[in-house]
């Protein structure tokens, strides 16, 4: 039996050179989505845009192939907009989102040009409009909206809703306050509307009552006001499987739909058809990353086996956040059966973090393992290293990018210097 390949690369071997819990990403998998981005969106639909949202998975040579892909990108703080002008991305296919901007990050995206502001709050158009004028230009932007759709997904990330801390309302003096504010400003460009209605959807159903309600609004704007909206951001949210030999989601089985019905309700309302905008991240990366672990021990109790890996809620919170579900393989034989101790026994792979709540799988289906044997879990390339954190000093483990039978490190493992590093007695 062979062990787990994965971007050509055996994952055993890959353990030995880099150490564990690793991090793998299979960057043609990464290339191949932003491919069909290309071919599937981009090129069939007229004056559109694609945005990588850097939160799901950022590091420097992300970004770098991010902007050989021709795709532009979506950051949401200090940090990633320094991350991606530390590698010289072009401003202008940057975006900048955000629901609780500082002045910090409003001054830097203005002064560095980033191509849109994605306006939260009515209190940063006055912010932006100081910068921009004091760079002696024109900001612009576009409003982020709650249109009102309540996602089909896990409520923490269900974003949409009325009520939401993210966008402003559609109805009310909020929005169209701020709008007349911004096409008053002689520095800030106002192009048109945002929205975002929630993450790891698999139909395109609450994109298209956004689509609607925001349309809807396109109209009551244009007719109230005389706006013109120029430029309509639909978010991500894409969503991703968790193995591969699922199939995965097709875009155009969300972006075909969703451009027919803004054409159709353009049309229907007597509109010009916005430039749309797309901004996925977990879809374009999630499924290229696995993580590999090594088993520490294994705890057979009357009920329960645990298998407990050297890493956990520090290196993938999803399950103790969003009981987010994962599938597991044994690296050395990917493809045995699994192993059922006495029948019914369930086996939880658990992390080393003092936590009842570490979990990674609740229900793993893993042939009979021991200590010291190597597992991968699949598709946790968004929202892990991403979301990695410190808890119990663990050390944050190292990225590595596989292509073709080749690996590259990407981001080192960090070192207890690192960790040491500005703490002081
Ligand atoms: N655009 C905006 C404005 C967003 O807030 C998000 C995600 C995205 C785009 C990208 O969404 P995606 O295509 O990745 O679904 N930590 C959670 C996911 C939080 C998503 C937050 N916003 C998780 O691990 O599931």
């Amino acid at each position: 039996m062979s062990g787990l390949i994965w971007g050509g690369v055996d994952c055993q071997r890959l353990a030995e050179e880099y150490g564990t819990p690793l991090y793998v990403y299979d960057s043609g998998i990464i290339r191949s989505r932003c491919r069909e981005i290309r071919e599937t969106f981009l090129a069939r639909w007229v004056n559109t845009r694609a945005r990588y949202a850097s939160k799901a998975f950022m590091t420097r040579a992300m970004v770098k192939l991010i902007q050989d892909e021709g795709l532009g990108l979506d950051v949401v703080s200090y940090g990633e907009l320094q991350t991606a002008l530390s590698v010289n991305f072009p401003t202008e296919r940057i975006e900048m989102n955000g629901n609780a901007k500082s002045r910090e990050e409003i001054e830097l995206a203005v002064n560095s040009g980033v191509g849109r502001i994605i306006v939260d709050h009515p209190d940063e158009l006055r912010v932006i409009e100081e910068y921009a004028r004091r760079a002696g230009r024109s900001q612009k932007i576009l409003i982020r909206v709650a249109p009102g759709v309540d996602a089909h997904t896990h409520s923490y990330i269900s974003t949409g809703q009325t009520g939401s801390k993210f966008g402003f309302p559609e109805e009310g003096p909020m929005l169209r306050d701020a709008i007349r504010y911004a096409q008053e400003s002689e520095h800030i460009d106002f192009r048109g509307l945002h929205f975002h209605v929630g993450s790891q959807l698999f139909d395109p159903q609450d994109h298209l009552k956004a689509i609607g309600k925001v349309t809807g609004l396109m109209r009551d704007l244009k007719n109230e006001m005389n706006v013109l909206i120029r430029e309509l951001n639909f978010g991500g949210g894409f969503g991703a499987v968790i193995n591969p030999s699922i199939q995965s989601v097709k875009l155009e089985d969300f972006t075909d739909p969703m451009m027919k019905m803004l054409y159709a309700k353009c049309e229907e309302y007597n509109l010009e058809v916005p430039r749309a905008i797309i901004e996925p991240g977990r879809w374009i990366v999630s499924e290229a990353g696995i993580t590999i672990y090594r088993v520490e021990n294994i705890k057979e109790l009357p009920k329960v086996t645990y298998i407990a890996v050297n890493g956990g809620m520090s290196d993938n919170p999803r399950y103790a956040l969003y009981q987010a579900e994962y599938e597991a393989v044994s690296v050395k034989e990917p493809n045995a059966p699994a192993y059922d101790r006495d029948g019914g026994t369930h086996v939880s792979v658990v992390g080393k973090c003092c936590e009842s709540g570490d979990i990674l799988i609740e229900n793993a289906k893993l042939p009979r393992l021991e200590a010291g044997d190597l597992i991968a879990l699949y598709n946790t390339g968004a929202y892990t290293f991403s979301m990695s954190s410190s808890y119990n000093r663990l050390l944050r483990p190292a990225v590595v990018f596989v292509e073709r039978g080749k690996s590259k490190l990407v981001v080192e493992r960090e070192s207890i210097e690192d960790m040491l590093k500005g703490d002081l007695i």
